[in-house]
């Protein structure tokens, strides 16, 4: 079983190599990088590359380890305990799978489980889950049964690196940072979602887009979900390769900017910028 990418999906090929080790080592693979630089679409793709089933656990604030394995509804239990319910005897009936149940007891096949922005929860959380991400078995003690996973499902962990994770969770994962894609990357990935964009398009918008990356001081630069949605209405708006020359765009902000500049200090510095140097240029 090896990853190599997609059509749809532009995987370097170090990124290739890390998913092929954890999937070799059988243990989770954690992903970081920038936001919006294809970590959870990466799941997606996996699981489509190896024609295995996704199953998705976002993390949220309020999120605990135990979700992830199973719940316990004592208050249905106690209510038809009340109604005479005959369900109530049987204590499975209200036991209700999570994520990691599911996806240690799919079949026929394994599957692909995503715990998408495991830094968004509390920092127990990670440590909570070291021994069912390990062994991929836990107890159930409402009914006392364990639930191993007879195929170990390929696991794929994202962090936005809002959290520190603790050592001895990282111990037990394969790692890799998405490193920031370089020209050539990004041309092949406009390329997969915009077959049909004019070459020159994409080249003045990437100029643009890399030189925006560079001014420094912004507080949040633009990724490779902001230049794809750019591109996007720059088609639809059918704007000009002329109309994004390089010269033109610093002594004015580029054209539908709200795409990549996602906050009004960066708008504000971009607009001082573009005002100097207009006033230099007199
Ligand atoms: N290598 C790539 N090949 C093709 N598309 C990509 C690639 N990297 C990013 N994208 C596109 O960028 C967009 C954002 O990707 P995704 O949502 O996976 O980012 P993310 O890293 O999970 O971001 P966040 O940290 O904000 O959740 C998607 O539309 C995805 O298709
Ligand atoms: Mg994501």
């Amino acid at each position: 079983m090896r990853f190599e990418g997609t059509d749809s999906y532009v995987a370097t090929e170090d990124l290739t190599v890390a998913v092929n080790a954890a999937i070799n080592l059988q243990r989770p693979l954690l992903v970081k990088g920038e936001p919006g630089t294809g970590k959870t679409v990466l799941a997606h793709e996996i699981a489509a590359a190896l024609d295995l089933p996704l199953l998705t656990w976002h993390i949220k604030s309020t999120t605990k380890a135990q979700h992830g394995l199973y719940e316990y509804d004592a208050v249905a239990r106690l209510r038809d305990g009340q109604l005479g319910d005959e369900k109530v005897k049987d204590i499975a009936n209200y036991i209700k799978p999570g994520k990691l149940w599911h996806a240690f007891t799919n079949t026929p096949k394994k599957c692909v489980l995503l715990i998408d922005e495991i830094d968004k929860a509390d920092i127990e959380f990670p440590n909570d889950l070291l021994l069912e991400l390990d062994r991929m078995e836990f107890f159930v003690y409402e009914t006392g049964q364990t639930i191993k996973a007879t195929n170990r499902p390929v696991v794929l962990i994202t962090s936005n690196n809002e959290k520190e994770l603790p050592d001895a969770f990282l111990r037990r994962c394969f790692f890799h940072y998405i490193r920031f894609p370089d020209r050539e990357t990004m041309e092949r990935i406009v390329a997969v979602h915009f077959p049909d964009v004019k070459k020159n398009l994409v080249r003045e918008a990437l100029n643009a887009f890399f030189e925006l990356r560079d001014v420094p001081g912004l507080k949040k630069r633009p990724s490779t979900s902001e230049l794809l949605d750019w591109i996007k209405l720059l088609m639809s708006d059918d704007i000009s390769a002329e109309a994004l020359r390089a010269k033109d765009l610093k002594t004015v902000l580029p054209p539908l900017h709200g795409a990549l500049v996602k906050n009004e200090q960066d708008v504000h510095l971009l607009e001082r910028l573009a005002f100097l140097s207009r006033r230099e240029n007199r």
